[in-house]
């Protein structure tokens, strides 16, 4: 077999995001788009000779070209061995849980998570360490600067890897293992979480719907969900994974999850349901009648986290990402226990919990994980509140009821004003840099601005600073407001403006978030005159 060196040409716009590199599928299938960045990643984490490389993908559209053309080019790099989930499927998670457990050096994740996939839809790459995590700022940073040197790469020219077969092959000297993707999860959760437990949930007639919006976690819910813990059949719903994702947009929230929504909220619904997105990591939790949002879950993971076998002795710590509610806060103050604050971006919870200090992590964006990874696991989440329900034999409502009155309850909602144009938004978040210094001790819409400032982080492990990560304010009355752009989106800009305000009041628990949120609403479109800005009357979505 030939390894032929391709002359090629820097290509603008390969600057990894919040998650790697996720643009337009047709900007991806353009010649050469795909081959630079991947030896981009090759550069940037200094080769791939001798090494050993997970990769999968979601499954969506151009993941398949996409896995062989990452192997045909770690190949002609000299790489040792590549383990290839059959069918190039892998969820996040999964992969990460490989690259942790085979100890490879790395792994390459071919998704654009809950962006909408197929030939009009987005498709994405990004690089994992050895430790199973995002690759960290310096090594994003390095890859892009090598997306701006390139001059050529290297590829094998070979036939298609068959990558539908379990087993070993070989592409020129490299090793192809192909393995199957559910196995080493499954396993991995049987060790978590108490699975007898757990059977004997569904045994006494609990019902359950996993929507897995046809995306990459239908085959793992159906394995561990019905095969292994005997949930009734069916209970996994939209369980096949698609390319297009049957033409939807799988991101699990009341929106785009509308149908589970509709199902929990009516008349015959089932105890619990759930949902995750294109690549397995996020997850939706909602009860009979009852929707948890992502910053509640991960307190109410916190608070119950001993009633799960893998955490019975208790968190070392916690830490949930800058804009996600203050709710966990409340947990580890009674707890006793470190609660960190990050920046967006799950790559920034791989120091802590690669150093020992948290042991559960979270996120607004749907996402919650723990040391088990260094992703964000969606059925990992599910089964831990499977867990807890099991043990405490209790409904999602009662559980929330009791959390709310043990802890306060932090009113909680996100605005999106997607795909704003990108230099209206720029200057929107200029103009609020610009109060910062003067907005502390006005009074907007009743509510008395405390604090001002922008998000930087100061990593406590080792020694990076991140600065730039969001704008927020906070209010006397315990409201707080968070302003940023997304790093995800491929469209324009987005703005996200995250809401919070925490009430104590025991006769106040039960209120509609978007009233309970509304001064605080009024002072964020105030100070950042949004409407004016965006030209839009009101948010795109609401979670
Ligand atoms: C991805 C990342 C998350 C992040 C989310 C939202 O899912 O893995 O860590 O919270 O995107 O990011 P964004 O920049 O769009 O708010
Ligand atoms: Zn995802």
């Amino acid at each position: 077999m030939t390894i032929t060196r391709i002359q090629t040409q820097p290509i603008d716009g390969q600057k990894p995001g919040t998650s790697g590199l996720r643009k337009k599928t047709t900007v991806f299938m353009q010649p050469h788009y795909l081959e630079n960045f991947v030896q981009a990643i090759w550069t940037g984490i200094g080769g791939v000779k001798g090494k050993t490389l997970v990769l999968g993908g979601d499954g969506r559209y151009f993941n398949d070209r996409a896995a062989q053309v990452v192997l045909r080019m770690a190949a002609a790099s000299g790489a040792t061995k590549v383990i290839v989930g059959q069918n190039a499927l892998l969820s996040t998670p999964a992969a990460s849980n490989l690259i942790r457990k085979r100890k490879a050096d790395g792994g390459i994740i071919l998704s654009a998570s809950h962006n909408p996939g197929g030939p009009n839809g987005d498709f994405g790459i990004k690089y994992n360490a050895a430790n199973g995590g995002p690759a960290n700022e310096q090594t994003t940073d390095r890859i892009f600067a090598a997306t701006k040197e390139i001059t050529g790469y290297d590829i094998v020219e070979a036939q298609d890897v068959d990558l539908s077969q379990i087993g070993t092959t070989k592409l020129a000297d490299m090793e192809i293992e192909v393995v199957d993707p559910v196995a080493d999860y499954a396993e991995m959760m049987e060790d978590i979480f108490n699975f007898d437990a757990l059977s004997a949930l569904f045994k006494s007639g609990f019902r359950m719907r996993f929507d897995a919006m046809h995306a990459v976690t239908g085959p793992y819910a159906k394995a561990i969900l019905e095969d292994r813990l005997g949930a009734a059949e069916g209970t996994v719903v939209n369980g096949t994974p698609s390319p297009d994702f049957g033409n939807g947009h799988p991101d699990p929230n009341p929106i785009w999850a509308k149908t589970l929504m509709d199902e929990m909220m009516g008349p015959d619904a089932p105890d619990f349901g759930a949902a995750s997105d294109g690549d397995g990591d996020r997850n939706m939790i909602v009860g009979r009648h009852c929707y948890v949002t992502p910053s509640d879950s991960l307190a109410v993971l916190a608070a119950n986290a001993t009633w799960v076998p893998a955490y019975a002795d208790g968190l070392a710590g916690v830490a949930r990402s800058m804009p996600t509610s203050r709710a966990v806060d409340r947990v580890a103050e009674a707890l006793n226990i470190r609660c960190h604050e990050t920046p967006t971006g799950w790559k920034f919870f791989g120091n802590l919990l690669d150093d020992g200090r948290v042991t559960l992590c979270g996120e607004e964006s749907a996402g919650t994980g723990s040391d088990h990874v260094r992703e964000k696991d969606g059925l990992w989440a599910v089964l831990f509140w499977l867990n807890i329900l099991a043990k405490r034999e209790t409904s999602v409502a009662d559980l929330m009821k009791d959390h709310w009155a043990t802890y306060g309850r932090n009113y909680y909602s996100r605005h999106d004003y997607e795909a704003v144009d990108s230099s209206a938004a720029n200057d929107l978040v200029a103009s609020i840099r610009e109060q910062l210094e003067t907005l502390p001790g006005t009074t907007i819409a009743g509510e008395t601005i405390e604090t001002a400032d922008e998000f930087a982080y100061d990593d406590p492990v080792d020694g990076s600073r991140s600065e730039g990560q969001g704008l927020r304010l906070t209010t006397a009355s315990g409201g707080r407001i968070v302003m940023r752009l997304s790093g995800t989106g491929t469209e324009g800009a987005t703005l996200r403006v995250y809401l919070e305000q925490v009430e104590t009041d025991p006769a106040k628990m039960g209120q509609d978030p978007q009233k309970a949120l509304a001064s605080i609403i009024d002072v964020a479109q105030s100070v950042g005159e949004i409407a004016k800005r965006t030209g839009r009357e009101k948010p795109d979505v609401i979670t």
